[in-house]
């Protein structure tokens, strides 16, 4: 019995097959081109994606028999296709994509940011989905009539493959459809005043299920597949890091840094510029969760490597950082796309500070590492103060979590325990679990959360004095890059 988890990420799309234990068995990875027509846009070939999607999924699954598919994705991506052919208007807009700053920037002004807030649990900011899809109607000759007349569908990443396996079930799920900036998370539906107020017919909208539920079926293998399971990656991470209790919290290390505090079946309303978001949705039920975004976390290990040429690989990075001179206190703030939480600048770019002639490679990883620690620590720092009953442990994954220098680094300056556990695939696995819970091929939530394992605990060992005094240096670094 075997579960397929597609995996499609920012950068590469990932099918893995895991048998009704939750092992992983085969995986497949293909990535994909990145677009930047201009300075802060960023863009995917939607058709490239899905071509990517036709690969991994036949040879991840060549030698299995498929019961249940999972799907779990980049969140807020806009998609827009046509719904006779199944094609795309234009590429993809990327999550990272600031091109509606100034739109944003006019919504704050008009006042709307507290109803927008109130129904949604988001801020505005380029980020979301809404004012990407905006653009599209706007900008895409004749598309906002195609639209009005019902011609086009919408959708993140999740939908648009659904279409496309299925054939045309225009589907999405809860967590993705809470990214958008168009959904009401209190409602549990679209919102009717935000789409009016952004000029969004509400016929382009996908239905929006429960996070397991039946998606429809797909024949990509020539057989009939149910699609049983979909998540946001971040969401599917949290599921996947079984953090089913309120208090507890995971940080995942991908292209940016997303950590999910469940905070339990009540929103609860950031007074830190915290989003308030769906962490999943089972049987109708809703459970809340605090999110704190950072664009930059292993891209900034990307730029090391491909902009500054100082790394041949990320694997690298760690033994570099371990050579920085110790007394060179150099901190980099890497606001290449501007700043997520607790920040929100979007016209923000890039700084380092400290900068000596003895500053070199290895001072530029360490503060590389570093920038990351710091930067989860000011989403740390605000969850505890918009919740109480925050944990004390963060479960950590991603491709940077595999680093025990960045780990040990991270543990130090938030002062709390950080676990890294033996499946780092979470994403995957947790749209597996869904996948098989909702066929009946796994057990439930209690199950799946006692076969969490731990494969490495790190404690802080940074004097306290010593933490502080770091994080005021970072804290002032930040400041002067923002200009508050
Ligand atoms: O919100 C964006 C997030 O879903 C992207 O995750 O892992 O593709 O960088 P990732």
């Amino acid at each position: 019995m075997t579960i397929l988890a597609i995996d499609q990420g920012t950068t590469s799309t990932r099918a893995i097959v895991f048998d009704e234990s939750l092992r992983p068995l085969t995986t497949a990875q293909c990535e994909f081109k990145q677009h930047f027509p201009r300075s802060g846009w960023v863009e995917h070939d939607a058709r490239e994606i899905w071509a990517t999607v036709e690969q991994t999924v036949t040879k991840a699954a060549a030698d299995h028999r498929i019961q249940a598919i999972g799907i779990t994705n980049q969140r807020e991506t806009v998609v827009l296709w046509d719904r006779k052919t199944g094609e795309p208007l234009h590429n993809a807009i990327v999550w990272q994509d600031r091109r509606t700053a100034r739109f944003c920037e006019e919504l704050h002004a008009g006042g709307h940011e507290a109803r927008i807030t109130e129904a949604t649990g988001l801020l505005i900011d380029p980020y979301f989905s809404a004012t990407k899809l905006k653009w599209l109607l706007d900008e895409v000759p004749d598309a906002r009539a195609r639209a009005e007349r019902g011609e086009l569908a919408f959708g993140t990443i999740d939908s648009f493959l659904i279409w496309k396996l299925t054939g045309g079930a225009h589907v999405t799920d809860a967590t993705n459809a809470c990214r958008t900036m168009l959904y009401n998370i209190g409602t549990q539906g679209w919102d009717a005043e935000i789409c009016a107020l952004l000029d969004i017919p509400m016929t382009l909208l996908p239905e929006v299920l429960d996070n397991a539920a039946e998606f429809g079926t797909t024949g990509i293998l020539g057989y009939d597949v149910p699609i049983l399971g979909v998540a946001g990656d971040q969401q599917a991470a949290t599921i996947g890091q079984a953090c089913f209790r309120p208090g507890m919290l995971k940080s995942t290390y991908g292209t940016g840094c997303f950590a999910l505090l469940n905070t339990g079946a009540e929103r609860c309303a950031s007074s830190h510029r915290l989003l308030t978001t769906i962490a999943y949705r089972l049987d109708g039920e809703v459970t809340y969760a605090l999110e704190g975004s950072i664009f930059v976390a292993g891209a900034v290990v990307q730029w090391l490597r491909d902009s500054l040429g100082i790394i041949q690989d990320a694997a690298e990075t760690q033994a570099l950082a371990e050579q920085a001179d110790p007394n060179q206190e150099i901190v980099l703030v890497p606001a290449f796309t501007g700043l997520g939480a607790p920040w929100w600048q979007p016209d923000t770019r890039g700084a380092m500070f400290g900068l000596t002639r003895g500053t070199g490679p290895a001072e530029f990883a360490r503060a590389a590492l570093e920038s990351v620690g710091y930067q989860t620590r000011d989403l740390l720092q605000a969850m505890r103060a918009d919740w109480s009953g925050s944990a004390d442990v963060l479960r950590v994954d991603g491709g940077m979590a595999r680093s025990d220098w960045a780990m040990q680094f991270l543990a130090d300056i938030l002062g709390a325990q950080v676990d890294r556990p033996q499946v780092t695939e979470t994403t995957a696995l947790g749209a597996a679990w869904l996948a098989g819970m909702k066929a009946g091929l796994c057990g439930g939530m209690e199950d799946f959360a006692q076969s969490w394992d731990l494969e490495r605990r790190f404690d802080p060992r940074m004097e306290e004095a010593e933490r502080d005094r770091r994080y005021a240096l970072w804290t002032r670094a930040v400041k002067a890059t923002v200009g508050v």
